[in-house]
């Protein structure tokens, strides 16, 4: 018998429906008050029993619909199943924990399915706001029902730019210094605290483009496809790929002009 195409509509199903009830679980358990806070990569990298709890129960509920995908998420690592999976879901539990730490509304659940090591389907889900972007490859972007279709600015000068900062001091003294260089080219700088919301922003225009560097890939999956599926470019500087060097989401008319920029405060360099 041969295997099935997995089909990326029916993965968005399952996304949207797991990443409902997992937002609902961050909620919930934020209304309850934040427990088990714990610190990983530097002391500002915090977990917290929700971040674990909502990856627990995504990847259970991914056990249960699909159980020969693999999972990779942010709090446990990889779940491989037993023969090799064409499929791979990559999952950010909670993106923007510093702000579910402060009760700041601003916090998403963000998962992604892969097929063949190409993201095809995602879907980001704020849990404060119940706010939902999804995506499928060549099927658009939504939020909320509504298709998306990034800024129609053309001007950098004019631009209002999102990005976000590491958790490691050096890394953030670098990014301190490009932003330094950026902010007089552009119109302001927008730091939100969550890349998956970020990346959802820009899809639909509520910022003009964003850049990171440092991200992960359970940071971008989801809102990557999102951005490029509202007609965004997504992708590193000087034709590399998104990766942890750099992500820069962006219209077509912008996206040279702030690559430009980029490139020149080496932005992608550095820590
Ligand atoms: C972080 C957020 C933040 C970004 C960091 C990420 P987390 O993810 O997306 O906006 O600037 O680079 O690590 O830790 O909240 O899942
Ligand atoms: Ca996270």
């Amino acid at each position: 018998m041969t295997e099935q195409e997995p089909d990326p509509a029916e993965l968005m199903k399952i996304a949207v429906e797991v990443a409902r009830e997992a937002a609902r679980t961050a909620s919930e358990m934020r209304l309850a008050g934040v427990s088990g806070l714990a610190t990983k990569s530097t002391a500002t990298d915090v977990v917290t029993a929700a971040d674990r709890a909502v990856e627990r129960q995504v990847v259970a509920a991914l056990r249960e619909l699909r159980p020969d995908d693999a999972v990779l998420g942010e709090e446990y690592g990889d779940a491989v199943p037993a023969a090799p999976a064409r499929v791979r879901w990559i999952l950010d539990p909670i993106d923007g924990t510093v702000n579910y730490l402060y009760g700041l509304p601003n916090y998403a659940v963000s998962l992604a399915a892969e097929v063949d090591g190409r993201v095809v389907a995602g879907v980001v889900r704020n849990a404060a706001t119940g706010a939902e972007w999804t995506a499928t490859v060549g099927g658009g972007a939504f939020r909320d029902g509504e298709r998306l279709h990034g800024s129609a600015q053309t001007d950098l000068a004019q631009s209002l730019v999102a990005t976000g900062f590491g958790y490691d001091a050096a890394r953030r003294v670098h990014q301190a210094r490009v932003l330094v260089g950026l902010m007089p080219k552009v119109r302001d700088i927008r730091r939100f605290g969550a890349a998956a919301l970020d990346l959802c922003l820009a899809a639909e225009g509520q910022v003009d483009a964003y850049y990171e560097k440092g991200l992960n890939l359970w940071d971008h999956a989801a809102g990557g496809l999102v951005a490029a599926e509202a007609g965004l470019l997504v992708a590193g500087l000087a034709a590399a790929p998104v990766g942890p060097d750099m992500v820069v989401a962006a219209p077509p008319a912008l996206f040279s002009a702030l690559q430009e920029q980029l490139i020149r405060l080496d932005a992608a360099g550095g820590p």
